[in-house]
């Protein structure tokens, strides 16, 4: 029996290291046929290829102009999504005149704006932007007195003649834009912060949620607001 059991035991400890080595045979036949952790170089090459060609073509559409724009001003392009667009046209029912977007992108708030009968203006600095928005406008058949494009930076640009402002930028600029919209619009001017709200200014009324909600602030209100608390850093 004894016998028998140490034989077994031998029989069993044989057979597992015969099973591990076939194991290891098939995983190093595989090894030469499977891909192993290390990256192709190629692979490597054409990922870094696309990488930097897709870098190059965003910079392309992006970057243009931004270097006489003070670093701590600086807004990339970002279009707004659909649903953006509907909540700032929402914020804008009952409105009429004049309307300035900052940073005009390709044109698609300015386009939505003009056809709900809006005189537009879009500003913006990059000009490959600009070309497409004005071919756009000339293609689709939108008259220049609806729809306007200016190569120009907003901020030196004056704002006084317009009561309606739509603003899609960075957290980082609303402050200091809000300082100068105090200074140059109407008292009876809407501006349409997207996405990013104004500190320290009460907004009328706001739709949607999370990235996609808009503020409306009416001008004269934030300034009564900002008046009965004059410490108030804007
Ligand atoms: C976040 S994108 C918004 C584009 C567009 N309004 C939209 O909703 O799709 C901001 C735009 O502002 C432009 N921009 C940034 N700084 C500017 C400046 N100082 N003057 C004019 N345009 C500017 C950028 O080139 C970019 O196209």
């Amino acid at each position: 029996m004894c016998v028998q059991a140490a034989e077994c035991a031998v029989d069993e400890g044989a057979g597992k290291f015969a099973m591990e080595d076939s194991i290891e045979m098939i995983l190093q036949e595989h090894g030469k046929v499977l891909p192993t952790n290390r990256p192709h170089p190629v692979l490597t090459a054409c990922t870094g290829a696309l990488l930097t060609g897709l870098y190059g073509v965003w910079s392309l559409f992006a970057i243009p102009g931004f270097r006489k724009v003070p670093w701590k001003l600086k807004v990339p392009y970002l279009p707004s999504s659909k649903d953006q667009t509907l909540n700032i046209m929402k914020l804008l029912e009952g409105r009429t005149g004049r309307l300035a977007d900052l940073g005009s992108g390709d044109g698609r708030l300015v386009f939505a704006a003009s056809s709900a009968g809006f005189q537009c203006t879009g500003y913006e600095i990059n000009f490959i932007l600009v070309a497409y928005a004005r071919s756009k406008a000339l293609w689709t058949g939108v008259p220049s007195n609806q729809a306007t494009f200016v190569k120009k930076d907003f901020w030196k640009t004056d704002l006084s003649l317009y009561n309606n402002v739509t603003a899609f930028l960075a957290p980082g600029v609303m402050g200091v834009l809000g300082e100068k919209l105090l200074k140059e619009l109407p008292d009876d001017a809407r501006v349409i912060a997207c996405r990013f709200p104004f500190p320290n200014w009460p907004h009328q009324s706001s739709v949607g949620s999370g990235l996609e909600e808009s503020f409306a602030y009416d001008i004269s209100t934030v300034r009564s607001h900002l008046k009965c608390a004059p410490n108030t850093v804007v």
